[in-house]
């Protein structure tokens, strides 16, 4: 499909992006422009392809997004090469993923083509949106959602697909080495077949509650338990975990549709199998958690996701009390790991998986 190229009239001013650049935040400046693509099942599918000015939507009031939460999204980033250069990690998984989710969600697949040449598209045309300070990058949001108008609960006809930027620091504000988080007892992000291995709104809005509570409890992000028994531990608000034995062995909650199968997750898989640990994708409960942190047996624990890339867990606060993890800062592995990771989404390290797609 031909990408039509719409003019921009008022691009935001060099000296005002520079601005922008030097300290980016996470998720708070936009670039200059958008892609939208339209979908309409009468019309024989994706049909329409732009990319133009970022700018306001109009949506008619009974868009059936605002009514029955058709919506998907994902999160990615280019990373500034080493060289100079611009490069995606793995980006054919977010557009698998993508279409993972819309086939939940009751919505039309995105051809991966597409997806990934949207992504070209945008990149190219915001090049000088991208930080350069250390851990920057330009973070890419493609969504999709249901704007056909009508009430009644149906899929939806008509859809729109959008990719927007921001540049981006660092995700976590407090920049504090190790994360404090709550175990919410109250709440449940995902139940057995539902929604939870779909990265579709909903999901978020379910977790700004308990996730308001870890903040009020001096948390910086909550953990979900497991739905039905409440005690196998699942997934943070927007990253997975990993835990690290003193005998060389890891533990990630398996995916069995409960958790976002993330994209990074899978990638320190094979990461830490690389580095001789074993691996085990298995269930893991809240009190053995502690039983082991406290014994000693446990030794780092290890949140990881696009956004915050690899952080370590520091603290576990729940209303059973605290319990620290190793001396309550970055361990060994998770330092080793996540700059190994980092290394490569850079183009520092070798790609020796073909990870990375240059732009
Ligand atoms: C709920 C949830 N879990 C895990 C992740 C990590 O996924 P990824 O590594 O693909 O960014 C995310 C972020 O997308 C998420 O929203």
């Amino acid at each position: 499909m031909d990408f039509e190229h719409l003019p921009h009239a008022a691009p935001v001013p060099s000296a005002a992006r520079d601005d922008a650049l030097k300290n980016p935040g996470f998720g708070t400046h936009f670039t200059d422009h958008m892609v939208v693509i339209d979908y309409d099942a009468e019309k024989g599918g994706w049909h329409r392809a732009t990319l133009g000015p970022r700018e306001p939507i109009t949506l008619d009031p009974a868009a059936a997004v605002l009514h029955y939460a058709q919506e998907i999204f994902e999160g990615m980033k280019a990373y500034k090469q080493q060289d100079d250069g611009l490069a995606l990690f793995r980006p054919e998984q977010n557009a698998r993923r993508f279409n993972d989710s819309a086939r939940r969600m009751a919505m039309p697949e995105l051809p991966e083509e597409l997806f990934l040449e949207s992504i070209r598209q945008l990149v190219a045309k915001d090049r000088n949106w991208v930080p350069t300070l250390p851990g920057g990058a330009l973070y890419l949001r493609p969504f999709m959602f249901a704007s056909e108008a009508f009430l009644g609960v149906r899929p939806a006809r008509q859809y729109k697909f959008i990719l927007i930027a921001s540049p981006v620091g660092n995700y976590f504000k407090s920049g504090a080495p190790a994360v404090k988080i709550w175990v919410s007892r109250n709440y449940t992000r995902a139940a057995p077949g539902g929604t939870g291995a779909a990265k579709t709104g909903g999901n978020y809005a379910a977790s700004l509650v308990p996730q308001a509570e870890a903040i009020e409890q001096g948390c910086d992000q909550v953990v979900f338990l497991d739905a039905v028994e409440k005690k196998w531990i699942e997934e943070l608000g927007g990253m997975n975990l990993f835990f690290v034995f003193d005998d060389g062995s890891v533990i990630t909650p398996p995916l069995t549709g409960t958790i976002l199968p993330g994209i990074t997750r899978d990638s320190l898989i094979t990461l830490l199998r690389e580095e001789g640990l074993n691996v085990r994708e298995e269930p893991y409960s809240i009190d053995q958690w502690r039983a082991d942190a406290t014994e000693g047996d446990l030794l780092e624990t290890m949140a990881c996701g696009t956004a915050a890339v690899v952080t370590p867990v520091g603290t576990v606060a729940g209303p059973d009390g605290e319990f620290t993890i190793g001396s309550g800062g970055p361990g060994q592995v998770t330092t080793k790991i996540r700059d190994k990771l980092v290394a490569i989404q850079k183009g520092a390290a070798e790609d020796t998986h073909g990870w990375v797609m240059q732009l």
